[in-house]
C-alpha cells in the first residue's frame, strides 16, 4: 500500500499539465502547510512567525531545471531580491540555492557566475548560502563549483547525502576547507552503482559522516526528521565536548514542528528549510510520497485552501 501511495503522489510529481496548473491557481490542497508562499513576499510573514519561536531558516525558491541562459539571470535576480529583503526584513534566515536553478546544465563559466553574484551580494548583508546537492550526476560538478566558490568567500556552504558510496571520502577531502556542510540521506533515485539502497545502510553511513565532519571540527547541519540521528548527534556531542555552537539541526517547514520547537527548548539550533515559489507543486507531490501520513493533513487542506 505504501509503494502504491509513493508511486502515485511521485507519478503526479511529474505530471506537467497538473504542474501547469497549479502554477495559474495558487497554493492549493493544504501546500501551504509545507510551502512558505507562491513568491518571497508571501514567504515573509511565515519566516518571522518561525522566528518569534526561535527557529532560523533557510529559504529555498522552487524550481530546477532551468534551460535557458535568460532564465538563470532572472533565477538570480530574484536570489538577489531575497536576500534584500532578508536584510530590510531582519530574518533570521539563510538561502539555499540549486545549481541547475542557475545554469549547471548550460555552462560551468555562467553558473560560477550567477553563484559570485549571489554570494557578493550575501556577503554584503552577512547572509550564509548553502548549495543544494542534487541527484548523483551533478554531484562531482557541484562539489567542483562549492571548492571554486569556497577559495573566494566564506558565506557558502554544501550538502553531502550518506546514500552515496563516495560520501564519506568527499567529507576527507573537503576537510582542508574548514566547510559548513548540511549532512542528509538524500531525496533521490540512485542506483546500485553508486548508492546504498538499504536504510539501516544509509543511515550507519550518516552516523559516520556527523562523527567524522564534527570531529573534524568543522561546522555541521544534521538534516533529518529522524529520532535516531538527532540523538546520535547530540549524545555523540555530549560524549566529545563538542560545543553546541558547532552544530545544528535542520528540517523542513511544516514536518515534525512539536519536535523542532522541543530542540529549541532544550538549546539547540534548529533551522527550518522553508521553500517558496509558484513552482510548488511537485515538490509538495515528492513530500506525500515520502511519508503517506502527510496525505492526511492534506485531505484536511483540500476543505481549507
Ligand atoms: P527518513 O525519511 O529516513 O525517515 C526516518 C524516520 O524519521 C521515519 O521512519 C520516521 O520515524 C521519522 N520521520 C521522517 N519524517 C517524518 C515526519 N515528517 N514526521 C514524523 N516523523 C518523521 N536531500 C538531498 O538530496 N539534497 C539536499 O540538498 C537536501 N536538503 C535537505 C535539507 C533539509 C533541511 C532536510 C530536512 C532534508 C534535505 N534533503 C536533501 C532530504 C533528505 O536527503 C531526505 O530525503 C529527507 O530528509 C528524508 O530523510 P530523513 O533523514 O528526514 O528521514
Amino acid at each position: 500500500m505504501e509503494a502504491l501511495s509513493r508511486n502515485f503522489f511521485l507519478y503526479l510529481s511529474k505530471n506537467k499539465s497538473l504542474n501547469k496548473m497549479a502554477k495559474r491557481y495558487g497554493l492549493k490542497f493544504g501546500a501551504s502547510k509545507v510551502v512558505g508562499g507562491i513568491d518571497f513576499d508571501c514567504a515573509v510573514p511565515v519566516i518571522k512567525k518561525l522566528n518569534e519561536k526561535g527557529l532560523c531558516t533557510t529559504v529555498d525558491h522552487l524550481g530546477e531545471f532551468v534551460k535557458s541562459m535568460d532564465e538563470t539571470r532572472e533565477r538570480t535576480l530574484q536570489e538577489i531580491h531575497t536576500i534584500q529583503t532578508i536584510a530590510r526584513e531582519k530574518l533570521d534566515s539563510q538561502v539555499s540555492v540549486k545549481l541547475t536553478s542557475l545554469g549547471l546544465d548550460i555552462d560551468y563559466n555562467l553558473v560560477f557566475e550567477n553563484m559570485r553574484t549571489i554570494l557578493n551580494e550575501a556577503q554584503e548583508h552577512g547572509i550564509f548560502v548553502t548549495i543544494d546537492m542534487e541527484d548523483e550526476s551533478r554531484c562531482q560538478a557541484t562539489l567542483d563549483i562549492f571548492k571554486g566558490l569556497k577559495a573566494e568567500f566564506s558565506n557558502v556552504g554544501t550538502v553531502i547525502q550518506s546514500y552515496l558510496y563516495r560520501s564519506l571520502d568527499d567529507i576527507n577531502d573537503l576537510k582542508e576547507l574548514s566547510p559548513n556542510l548540511r549532512l542528509v540521506k538524500g531525496a533521490y533515485k540512485e542506483s546500485t552503482e553508486v548508492a546504498y539502497q538499504e536504510k539501516k545502510d544509509v543511515d550507519e553511513n550518516l552516523k559516520k559522516m556527523i562523527k567524522n565532519h564534527l570531529l573534524n571540527g568543522n561546522y555541521t547541519a544534521i538534516a533529518s526528521h529522524d529520532d535516531q540521528m538527532i540523538n546520535f548527534t547530540k549524545q555523540f556531542a555530549k560524549e566529545n565536548n563538542i560545543s553546541r555552537d558547532l552544530f545544528e539541526f535542520q528540517m523542513l517547514y511544516g514536518m515534525r514542528t512539536q519536535t523542532q520547537l522541543d530542540l529549541v527548548n532544550q538549546g539547540y539550533k534548529m533551522r527550518v528549510y522553508v521553500p517558496y515559489g509558484n513552482d510548488w507543486y511537485g515538490y509538495f507531490m515528492r513530500r506525500l510520497a515520502e511519508r503517506p501520513a502527510n496525505v492526511a493533513f492534506v485531505l484536511k487542506g483540500i476543505f481549507k485552501s
